[in-house]
């Protein structure tokens, strides 16, 4: 059994006001935990994060790490400083940073590795853009994308993948559950062969303009165990629905 889980990426978004009434709202309103619930804010709120959180159960993690592990790199922050900040978690290759940061497959193979060597459970996000779904080459892009994972070894028992198609971020047109569904499966037929253990109980969260109106339809399909959320994240009661509709 998977657990499923829902993580809310807040992107450059918040202040410390923000952030203490937005964890504040989530707790009161959560209730019982109805799955493992994980907010990744950005790196300067992340010690105001672990004193909101340090009596929940909701975790948090960071959007990113570097690829080194220390160093003269200015502004880069470690894997083992997010640690030192109790972070369970770290995004790493969301397509922000793929397009906008220039960064490609391998860097984001390298981050994926410091992530684990420091303890932490790296959220690898992949997806197509919409031209790269008009030319039927989705598959070959999600393929190419996971393969430096599995070609390095990386334990896959501890690690997350987020599908997350780019032409579904911060649009309003999410996919389809079927259409989800479909690389969903095919992530986890990928991961297989890797590790045949690891793909069952691996979770692939969906991400892209996931809502509290259409979070239920995708998280019924068989192999998307939860989400990955930017903008219904930074709305309190939007994120509990969302958390809530998990199967
Ligand atoms: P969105 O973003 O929910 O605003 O579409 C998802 C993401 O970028 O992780």
């Amino acid at each position: 059994m998977r657990q499923p889980m829902v993580v809310g990426n807040w992107k450059m978004n918040g202040s410390r006001e923000l952030v203490q009434q937005l964890l504040t709202d989530i707790k009161t309103s959560l209730g019982p935990q109805p799955c493992e619930v994980v907010v990744a804010p950005p790196y300067v709120y992340l010690e105001q994060t672990a004193q909101l959180l340090a009596d929940s159960p909701i975790l948090w993690g960071a959007q990113n790490v570097s690829s080194e592990s220390q160093g003269a790199l200015t502004g880069e922050v470690s894997a083992d400083m997010l640690a030192d900040f109790k972070c369970r978690y770290v995004i790493v290759g969301h397509s922000e940073r793929r397009t906008l940061f220039d960064e490609d497959d391998g860097i984001i193979a390298q981050k994926f590795g410091q992530a684990q060597k420091s303890g932490l459970i790296p959220i690898l996000c992949v997806g197509e853009t919409l031209q790269e779904r008009e030319k039927h080459q989705t598959e070959a892009v999600i393929v190419r994308q996971l393969s430096p994972i599995f070609k390095a070894g990386y334990d896959l028992k501890k690690a997350v993948i987020a599908y997350e198609p780019v032409w579904a971020i911060g649009t309003g047109l999410a996919a389809t559950p079927l259409q989800a569904q479909e690389v969903h499966a095919l992530i986890r037929e990928e991961c297989r062969r890797s590790d045949q253990e690891a793909a069952e109980s691996l979770r692939i969260l969906y991400g892209g303009s996931v809502k509290a109106s259409n979070a239920k339809s995708l998280f019924e399909m068989s192999d998307i165990d939860g989400g990955l959320i930017g903008g219904a994240s930074l709305n309190a009661q939007e994120f509990v629905n969302i958390c809530k509709a998990v199967k």
